[in-house]
């Protein structure tokens, strides 16, 4: 299958990696010129913690290049698949020109950002295109600008966006559903535990409660997710996150769990040496997704005529910590 890969940080090496491993045709499109060339010359590594080989690519069993090439390329030689695995960010601010090209196209994409908002845009930018969400607790962390290390194995969810579009009325295309089956057929065989999901947006909220809690206090405190577990203090702050965004989610009409400050924790515990997404930016001094976790439940609050001091004090204190936030 043939598949394009934009955005080379920790999900999108993993998934070109086993995707390649597999015999994808993977195009893995890259921010910088340096990682370009970098994978190119060394190849992709994707490695364990323990007893499992390392799965070794070479450079010349894929394409990686600049990401502005690739509205070019692909209008020269489509894919069946475009995965996004840009940080939201970083789509926000580039796929608008990038993907304007192929705005009259019938193209198929899978999204897999943390936080919201990114669909909506991309619903807007591209009329004609299939759209998926992802939603995936596969975590990875890149090590170099060509290694990634699996660091614990989760489940994807993938879900037709908008949710719904096939029950109000239209009948479910038969060619786009052989292509999703094909597609899950490649990511199981890549290893991954890839599912279909009616509900993609209820998971898509239960992500967003779940990295609202987690995120912000791991970047805030520099410490793994277990580390909020592990002081009274600090589990009030995650309760009190959690019991604010509750009440959004409640004014919006959005489904929430009964255990849903169970699964938080759960999290906490099963990826309790994890590095968060959000540490990872503040550490590597890159800007943060905040504007798309807690900044979209300030939001969505708004929307409501509600306050939401903790989640707008949350954001601004993120936002301070680096001077190239947008
Ligand atoms: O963003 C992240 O890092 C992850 O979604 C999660 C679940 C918080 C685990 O680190």
């Amino acid at each position: 299958m043939k598949i394009d890969i934009i955005g080379a940080g920790s999900l999108g090496l993993l998934l070109a990696g086993k995707l390649i491993h597999t015999g994808n045709e993977v195009r893995l499109w890259c921010r910088s010129v340096e990682q370009c060339r970098e994978l190119s010359n060394s190849g992709l590594t994707v490695n364990y913690e323990e007893d499992q080989a390392e799965i070794k690519i070479s450079g010349d069993q894929f394409i990686s290049a600049p990401v502005r090439d690739f509205p070019a390329t692909y209008l020269r030689e489509p894919s069946e698949w475009i995965f996004i695995t840009l940080k939201q960010n970083i789509l926000h601010h580039i796929l608008p020109e990038l993907l304007l090209p192929l705005r009259q196209r019938q193209i198929h994409i899978i999204c897999f950002q943390n936080g919201i908002g990114h669909m909506e845009m991309l619903q807007e930018l591209l009329p004609l295109a299939d759209l998926y969400a992802a939603v995936t607790t596969e975590a990875a962390k890149r090590k170099t600008l060509t290694t990634v290390f699996h660091a614990g194995k989760g489940e994807t969810w993938l879900g037709n966006w908008p949710v719904g579009k096939h029950m109000l009325g239209k009948h479910p295309n038969d060619q786009d559903e052989v292509k999703v089956i094909s597609l899950l057929e490649a990511l199981l065989l890549a290893g991954f535990t890839a599912l279909l999901s009616k509900e993609v947006d209820t998971m898509i909220y239960r992500k967003l409660l779940i990295n609202a809690v987690i995120n912000p206090l791991t970047a805030i405190w520099r410490i793994p997710n277990g580390g909020l577990l592990v002081s009274k203090q600090r589990m009030q702050l995650m309760r009190d996150l959690y019991t604010e965004a509750i009440s959004v989610y409640e004014a919006c009409g959005i489904a929430h769990d009964v255990n849903a400050w169970d699964n938080i924790l759960e999290v906490c515990e099963s990826t309790a040496g994890n590095t968060s997404s959000m540490l990872a930016d503040v550490i590597a001094s890159r800007a943060t997704e905040i504007r798309w976790i807690n900044g979209s439940l300030v939001d969505m609050a708004e929307r409501s005529g509600m306050a939401v001091p903790l989640h707008r004090w949350i954001c601004r204190l993120i936002e301070g910590m680096s001077v190239e936030e947008r």
